[in-house]
This record gives structure tokens, sequence and C-alpha cells, in this order.
């Protein structure tokens, strides 16, 4: 597990737990894919949506039980199983052969194979919601994963368009990454029956904490390395993403960067555009605004009501900022 829970020995045991379930839940001898699928769920994931749905929960009410911690697991666990089934898909969509340090399904077992994994992965967190979830939960759920499918639609049809427009690639991390970090303190929160503002709050900052981290995400996209971020760098240039390094970078050299914008995208040309977004400033510019994403969430966290919940989310969304992988 990452070790950006290294702080909360509390939140860790309960995550262990989780991971519990997962390897219970994907243990399926008649799955044909289910030990190569269980391989990616325990690839050393930042566990970051489970550890939310955990958080969400502390800002309930107090004197729970052992039983109702086993409900938020087993949500925790449902949620986990949606991320890794979206990454699924999304490694067969952005072609990538490499995530987490080792091969995607869809390289190792052909496309078909892999979209059909995901799509396990999707009814095992289905069961695990009929069976430990509130109604309100599930619905909460099956609109934000509509929102998260949408947002991607969107996306795919933006690709090589590179269009220079900051307000839609906001909408769409908002939609795709930003969507299930909201959820999962809500739903963690609205399950241990938290006040209905608290649980509000939570959304918002849930919201704000995945908003920074996908800014973060798409900056390491520029500027890491393949080893540290175990998957491809500039693979979002040369799948004709255009994510807000690039947006702010068009923005002060587009003669230089233009040009160098259509396909066939070959590795000249992307290293070619990694130099020229670095130059213009444009990480420093784009971490700027994962800061301010970040400082609104730590406004609104300041403002929930204490427990160590609060805490853990402080140190959570403080960590996710100056995250290198
Ligand atoms: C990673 O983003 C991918 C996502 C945040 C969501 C992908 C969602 C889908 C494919 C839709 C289907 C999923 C659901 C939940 C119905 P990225 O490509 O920017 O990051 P990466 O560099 O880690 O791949
Ligand atoms: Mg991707």
């Amino acid at each position: 597990m990452t070790d950006i829970w290294k702080n909360s020995p509390r939140l860790g045991k309960r995550l262990d737990r989780v991971e519990g379930l997962l390897a219970e839940t994907l243990s399926d001898p008649g799955f044909p894919l289910a030990e190569a699928t269980k391989r990616l769920v325990f690839s050393g994931g930042k566990m970051l949506r489970p550890a939310f749905v955990i958080i969400g929960s502390g800002f309930g009410p107090k004197g729970k039980g052992p039983s109702s911690e086993d409900k938020i697991h087993h949500i925790a666990a449902a949620v986990e199983l949606i991320h890794t089934a979206s990454l699924v898909h999304d490694d067969i969509i952005d072609d990538a052969a490499i995530r987490r340090g080792t091969s995607t399904l869809h390289t190792d077992f052909g496309t078909t194979n892999a979209i059909l994994a995901g799509d396990w992965l999707f009814s095992r967190s289905f069961r695990l919601v009929a069976d430990y979830a509130d109604l309100k939960s599930a619905r909460v759920l099956a609109r934000f994963v509509g929102g998260i499918c949408a947002a991607e639609i969107g996306q795919d049809l933006g690709k090589f368009g590179f269009s220079t427009s900051k307000r839609s690639y906001l909408r769409t991390i908002a939609g795709k990454t930003a969507a299930l970090f909201s959820l999962s303190l809500h739903v963690g929160a609205s399950e241990a029956k938290a006040d209905p503002l608290v649980i509000q709050a939570l959304r918002r900052t849930g919201y704000d904490i995945g908003m920074a981290f996908q800014i973060i995400d798409d900056i390491l996209d520029y500027e890491s390395d393949d080893k540290t971020l175990r998957k491809p760098v500039g693979n979002d240039i040369k799948e004709g993403l255009c994510t807000l390094p690039l947006i702010l970078a068009l923005k002060k050299d587009e003669s230089s960067l233009r040009p160098l914008l259509g396909k066939p995208m070959d590795d000249r040309k992307i290293s070619e555009i990694l130099r020229i977004v670095l130059a213009t400033g444009a990480l420093d510019e784009a971490r700027s605004i994962a800061q301010r994403f970040t400082a609104r969430a730590r406004v609104e966290i300041e403002r929930l009501p204490s427990c160590p919940a609060k805490q853990e989310l402080m140190n959570a969304s403080e960590a996710l900022l100056q995250r290198r992988y």
C-alpha cells in the first residue's frame, strides 16, 4: 500500500481489512481471469477511494459497533472495485501497455477478455453494494458512475482536437476523477448517518481534492519518469489529450507547439512537445491551480466537526498535492 497513510495507523489497519475483503470477493475459481484481475487490484494502488469512504464514515455519530464498521469496509471494497474496473477499461481506451509497473490486462489477454474482466469487477462491486449498502448509496453510486462514463466519452470525442479550453478540461476531470473522490466521502458519511450539512461539505471537499489529484496526475505525465510513475510518461500527448499543462503552454507559445500537434504522434514529436511545455513554465502554473483546489478543500475541512477523520482528511489532501507518483 502507499505511504500516504503512514501517519494514520488506524486507517492503515482498516484498509488492510478492506484488502482482505477484496481478496475474498475476487477469489472465484469459476472465473477464468480471476487471479490475473486480482493481481491488478493488489498491484500497489493507493487505496484512496476506500480510504475516503472510511474517513467519511468517521463523521457519523460516535459509538458504532463492529458490525457497522464491517458494512463500511464492504462498501469501501465496492468503490475500489469500481475504480479498478474503470482502470481496466481506461487502459484499453488509452492503449496503455503498462499500469502500476506491470503489463495491462488487455496486453496479456486481449481486448475482449480485458473488457469482460472489467465488467466482472463491476459485477463483484454491484454484489457488495446490493448486500451491504443502503438504497440511497446505491442510487448515488449509479448516478456517479453514469457521470464518469459521460466524462470519458466527452474526453474521447475531443482527442486530437487539442482544444485550449480550460473550462472544458475542468469539466472532464470533475466527471472522470473528482466525482469518485466526492462520492467516496459522501457515501461513507451517509452510511454512518452523519449530519446532512456535513455530508454536503464532505462532498465538496472530495470534489476539490479529486480535482487537485487529477491535475497533479496530468502534470506528472509531463515531468515524471516511467520508473517513478510506474506507467509511461508522455502518454497523454500520444493519445491526443490536451490536459492542463498543454492548455496553459499553448497560451504562452502556440506558434512552436501547434505545428507539432497532430497525427501521427511519434516519439520525436512527443519529446519536443514535452520540452516546449516545460520551457513555458506551464507546469508551475498548473501546480498552482492544483494548490488552489487543495486550499479550498482545506478551508472546508477546517469547518468540519473535530474527530480523528478530520486530521486524516487534512493529511491526505496535503500528501496528494505533494505526491510524485
Ligand atoms: C484514469 O484517468 C481513468 C479514469 C479516472 C476513469 C476512467 C473511466 C472509464 C474508462 C469509464 C468506465 C468506468 C466506469 C467507472 C463506468 P487517466 O487516463 O487520466 O489516468 P491514467 O494516466 O492513470 O490512465
Ligand atoms: Mg489512462
